[in-house]
């Protein structure tokens, strides 16, 4: 059913973008949805007594007026002036994706512990007043070439993500924490160098938000393609990329809420061995006496090993493949560039106990989203593009309480 309905809904959106000009008459949008969703002629054409005066209606025109009109409210389709029955987009993003108005914001999905919203994060969290604990996200990268969802250049990007960020982090919790994904492999026009711009940005967000840099880990991602091909294959200046920074950020350093205790991986081998025997055996100083191993130490059996800083997950996983495989069955992009489920959800464990409120302002796949759902946390996801929130609204459909104002 719920399969049926987003392909419906996205053979409606479909039958818009396919037009080169985004205009499309009622008749002509009967008929390219349903030959694109696969409904019969008799179908198309069954009546059935609708309302209180119980007049016969065509069904399956009445489904897809609502759908337009949907379409209509997210500010994505708009009539057009003078011509009875004729609609066009009004903010195609490419192709195949359609942005919401900036000032106006839908429910896209929810569960009995989250709300996914179709707009822009600026607007959604300037009306928001609620208590947030963590924010895992990974804004668009100032690239050169943009991704299809668009991103604001390098020039504009410290200001854009201050402004972006500014309702939201006046909504965190005292010791509540920031954790941004951003990239580092952003160059100097025509050189090798990389841009500056995390610098001035971690800057800023200190002395206009008053944020507080807890750590930049390193996302280590084994799986990441190579690249920059122009610098590291072809000139051989640079070096083959293997990480990307993951800002750890907070309001109060003395309030944090951080507790490594949550996230302990287990003890290896070789440490289990040394507490099985007693310890440390050896008697030895390191770094000119800075570090100093004493026979005994290491004895104590503790719960386990704390992580190091270093995060090491390939971006491909089960949970995003299947998120993808549903996406592209209901005929919607699947995202370019979701983050591993493992990392939003080690952020998530060790930044915030269950029940506490998780955000994601640039929701994309809605990975973080679906981590804070599997973790048992509150959560609210915001994403300006339409069918994205459709495509999110995928990995939800077993949750407690799911409910897709998208295709209900
Ligand atoms: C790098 S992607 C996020 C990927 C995400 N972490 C995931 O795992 O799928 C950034 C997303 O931010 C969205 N976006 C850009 N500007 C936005 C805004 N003002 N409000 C909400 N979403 C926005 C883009 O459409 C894009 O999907």
């Amino acid at each position: 059913m719920e399969a049926t309905q987003l392909n419906l809904f996205s053979s409606v959106l479909h039958a818009y973008s396919a037009q080169t000009s985004g205009v499309l008459d009622n008749a002509a949008l009967y008929r390219n949805v349903a030959v694109a969703a696969g409904v019969s002629e008799a179908d198309a054409a069954a009546r059935a007594p609708v309302g209180k005066d119980g007049d016969m209606r065509n069904v399956f025109e009445r489904k897809v007026r609502w759908y337009q009109q949907t379409l209509k409210s997210a500010g994505i389709l708009e009539h057009v002036a003078g011509e009875r029955g004729v609609w066009q987009l009004t903010r195609p993003a490419s192709k195949d994706l359609n942005q919401i108005e900036p000032t106006v914001s839908v429910l896209g999905f929810s569960t009995d512990l989250g709300i996914a919203i179709l707009g822009s994060c600026d607007s959604v969290f300037a009306k928001l007043d609620a208590p947030i604990t963590l924010v895992v996200t990974s804004p668009p990268y100032p690239l050169a070439r943009a991704r299809s969802y668009g991103n604001p250049t390098e020039a504009q990007y410290v200001d854009w993500i201050c402004k972006m960020l500014e309702p939201v982090v006046r909504n965190l919790v005292p010791g509540g924490s920031i954790c941004l994904n951003v990239s580092n492999d952003i160059f100097m026009p025509g050189s090798p160098a990389r841009s500056l711009y995390r610098e001035r940005l971690v800057l800023a967000l200190h002395d206009r938000l008053g944020l507080h840099k807890m750590d930049e880990l390193i996302w280590r991602n084994p799986s990441k393609a190579p690249g920059p091909i122009r610098y590291a294959s072809i000139d051989r200046t640079q070096l083959n990329v293997e990480y990307e920074p993951v800002y750890w950020l907070t309001n109060d350093p003395y309030q944090v809420r951080s507790n490594n205790r949550r996230v302990l991986q287990e003890h290896t081998q070789r440490h289990l061995d040394l507490i099985q025997q007693g310890g440390e055996q050896r008697d030895v100083s390191f770094s000119d006496g800075a570090y100093r191993i004493k026979p005994g130490r290491f004895a104590n059996p503790t719960e386990g090993r704390i992580p190091r800083n270093v995060l090491s997950f390939g971006h491909r996983c089960p949970t995003q493949t299947a998120y993808k495989r549903a996406a592209k069955e209901r005929g919607l992009p699947a995202h370019g560039a979701p983050m591993p489920m493992k990392l939003a959800s080690f952020l998530i464990e060790f930044l915030t106990e269950p029940g506490e409120l998780v955000v994601d302002p640039f929701a994309g796949s809605f990975t973080t989203a679906d981590a804070a759902e599997r973790l048992g946390r509150r959560w609210l996801a915001t994403e300006c593009m339409l069918e994205y929130v459709c495509g999110g609204a995928t990995r939800f459909v077993q949750a407690p309480g799911f409910y897709n104002r998208l295709a209900a």
